[in-house]
C-alpha cells in the first residue's frame, strides 16, 4: 500500500501512543520508527497499527518491540499517559513526545480496577482457538 495517501492513511490507521521519544522531537529509537521507515515523513515517527487484543493475555511481551513485559505495565503505561525510559540509547520521555496521540492522555486506576481490566483481558483469551488440533504447529 501507499502509507502516504490519505485514503490509505484513513483505512489504515496509524497511532503514536507515547512509548518513546528519543530526541524531545518524538524519534523513536532508529531500530524502529513504526510508518516513518516507509515514508520518511517526519510526522510519522513512532506510528503504529494497534493490534488486535484478541488472545493478549498469551501474546507477552508487548509493543512492536516487546519493551512492555506484561498487561499490568502496559495499564502503567497508559494510565501514565507514556513511558519513561531512564537510560541506554532509547532514553526520554513517551509522555512528552510532541507526536504522541492526543487520545493518551493519563488516567487514574486504582487497584482494583487494575484487576478488572487484567480480567476483562484474560476473558479475551479464546481457548476454543488455542487449543484447536488443526490449528496446531505440524508434527516434527
Ligand atoms: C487504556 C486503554 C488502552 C489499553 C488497555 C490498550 C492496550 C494495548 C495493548 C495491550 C497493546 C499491546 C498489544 C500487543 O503488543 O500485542 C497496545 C498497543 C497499542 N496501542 Fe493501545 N491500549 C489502550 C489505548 C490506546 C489508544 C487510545 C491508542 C491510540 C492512540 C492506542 C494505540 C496503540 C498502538 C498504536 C499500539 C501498538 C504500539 C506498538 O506496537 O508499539 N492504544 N495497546
Amino acid at each position: 500500500m501507499d502509507a502516504s495517501t490519505t485514503a490509505e492513511r484513513a483505512r489504515y490507521p496509524f497511532f503514536n501512543n507515547g512509548l518513546y521519544d528519543v530526541d524531545g522531537e518524538g524519534s523513536y529509537p532508529a531500530t524502529d520508527q513504526g510508518l516513518y521507515d516507509l515514508t520518511l515523513n517526519a510526522e510519522d515517527r513512532g506510528l503504529f497499527r494497534p493490534p488486535s487484543l484478541r488472545n493478549v493475555a498469551l501474546t507477552a511481551p508487548y509493543m512492536h518491540d516487546g519493551s512492555i513485559a506484561t498487561l499490568r505495565e502496559v495499564l502503567q503505561h497508559y494510565s501514565a499517559g507514556g513511558t519513561v525510559t531512564t537510560s541506554g540509547p532509547a532514553a526520554g520521555d513517551g509522555r512528552k513526545s510532541p507526536l504522541k496521540s492526543g487520545l493518551i492522555r493519563g488516567f487514574a486506576l486504582n487497584e482494583a480496577e487494575t484487576t478488572d481490566v487484567l480480567s476483562f483481558f484474560d476473558a479475551l483469551t479464546d481457548e476454543r482457538f488455542v487449543r484447536n488440533p488443526a490449528l496446531a504447529a505440524p508434527e516434527p
